[in-house]
């Protein structure tokens, strides 16, 4: 998934909950979301330069040296803003935002990752950083609460691009609390209607990532591998259809296969992404509507791959 899951998580089966929620299970509930957030996960981790070294002919000088790490920093800078969403809940400043502040959810906030006071990651080793945004889980083996399954498929490079950008900003001063749950997010948590990240991709604990994205060219191969960040809402089909984990007043997420999108030419996938308008002059609603301030960063290439991508997956129906 990309575009923030933050209000998305867990309101769907909110009212069931409450109808059976009695003292007994109250109690239940607490313990159960207790427990689930103790258990602790073995990953094997993946380690990675940071920054990303230079290949080719270039020389080992202070100077290349200094070369390699701007263009590190440019990557990842061009990704937060353009295809990963970290910003939406840990603010442009990586010093630390909300994810959900909700008396019966709970207080879920994105910590401070900069190198200032206050921040969590000033001892993170790239094992660690691979273990909390590829696999959601802490570097003490806890599962963390953020949506970290839209980050399966990204390779190693990305991510050590995206360490060193956040290392590059200027340190904020900022402790911010620990996650705490609400009543109704306890009760989401037990019931599995929260589901964590870190129980989402079991197998991908054992495996290796990718080493390097896909070369950037505007064909389905690279597409491919922007679009995984669609499959939360749109689903891998690209059938789109209810999105699960989402509030009651999300619209379905469109059907993005040619059955859906039908007679719509490059021009009208770019300007729903920029501009957020479809093909007929509507306005697209939330959360598609938080989409151009990062659509609008894209390269070329990376719109026109997406598009090669999505226009050739095979048609599927909407859902009724
Ligand atoms: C939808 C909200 C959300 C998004 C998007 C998000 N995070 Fe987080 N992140 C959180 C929350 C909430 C926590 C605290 C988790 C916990 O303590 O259980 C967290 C924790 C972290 C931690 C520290 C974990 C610790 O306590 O040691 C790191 C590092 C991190 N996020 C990196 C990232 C990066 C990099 C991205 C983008 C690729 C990202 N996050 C995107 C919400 C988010
Ligand atoms: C957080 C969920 C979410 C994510 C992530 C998301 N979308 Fe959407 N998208 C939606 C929803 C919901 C709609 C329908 C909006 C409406 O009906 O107003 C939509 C609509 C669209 C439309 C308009 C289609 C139509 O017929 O109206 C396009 C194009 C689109 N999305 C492309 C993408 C692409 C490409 C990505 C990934 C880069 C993406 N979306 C990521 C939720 C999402």
């Amino acid at each position: 998934m990309g575009v923030v899951k933050k209000i998305a998580i867990g309101l769907g089966g909110l009212i069931g909950v409450l109808v059976v929620a009695g003292a007994g299970a109250y109690v239940w509930a607490g313990s159960a979301a207790s427990s689930k957030l103790a258990n602790t996960y073995t990953i094997k981790a993946s380690t990675f330069p940071v920054p990303w070294p230079l290949t080719g002919d270039s020389l080992r000088s202070a100077e290349s040296e200094q070369v390699g790490l701007d263009s590190a920093v440019a990557r990842g800078k061009h990704l937060v803003e353009a295809r990963y969403v970290c910003v939406e809940c840990h603010s442009t400043n990586f010093g630390g935002g909300t994810m959900i502040d909700d008396p019966a959810i709970g207080t879920l906030l994105g910590p401070n990752l900069t190198m200032g006071a206050g921040s969590r990651t000033v001892q993170y080793t790239a094992a660690d950083w691979d273990r909390i945004v590829r696999h959601g889980v802490k570097p003490d083996g806890r599962p963390a609460v953020m949506p970290s399954e839209d980050y399966f498929a990204m390779s190693d490079r990305e991510l050590s691009d995206i360490v060193a950008y956040i290392r590059s900003l200027p340190p904020v001063d900022n402790t911010v609390p620990a996650p705490t749950f609400g009543p109704v997010g306890k009760m989401l948590i037990a019931t599995g209607q929260f589901k964590l990240s870190a129980d989402m991709h079991p197998s991908a604990h054992e495996g290796a990532h990718a080493v390097l994205p896909p070369a950037e060219a505007p064909n389905a191969e690279f597409g491919k591998h922007l679009a995984q960040v669609c499959t939360g809402c749109h689903l891998p089909s690209f059938a789109g259809g209810p999105i699960i984990g989402g509030p009651p007043d999300w619209p379905p997420a469109a059907n993005l296969t040619p059955a859906g999108l039908v007679g719509w030419t490059y021009t009208d996938f770019e300007r729903a992404m920029r501009e957020g308008v479809r093909k007929d002059g509507t306005k697209l609603r939330e959360p598609m509507a938080l989409m151009p301030k990062y659509a609008k960063n894209m390269t070329d290439i990376e719109m026109q791959a997406l598009w090669a991508y999505i226009s050739t997956v095979p048609p599927v129906a909407s859902a009724k």
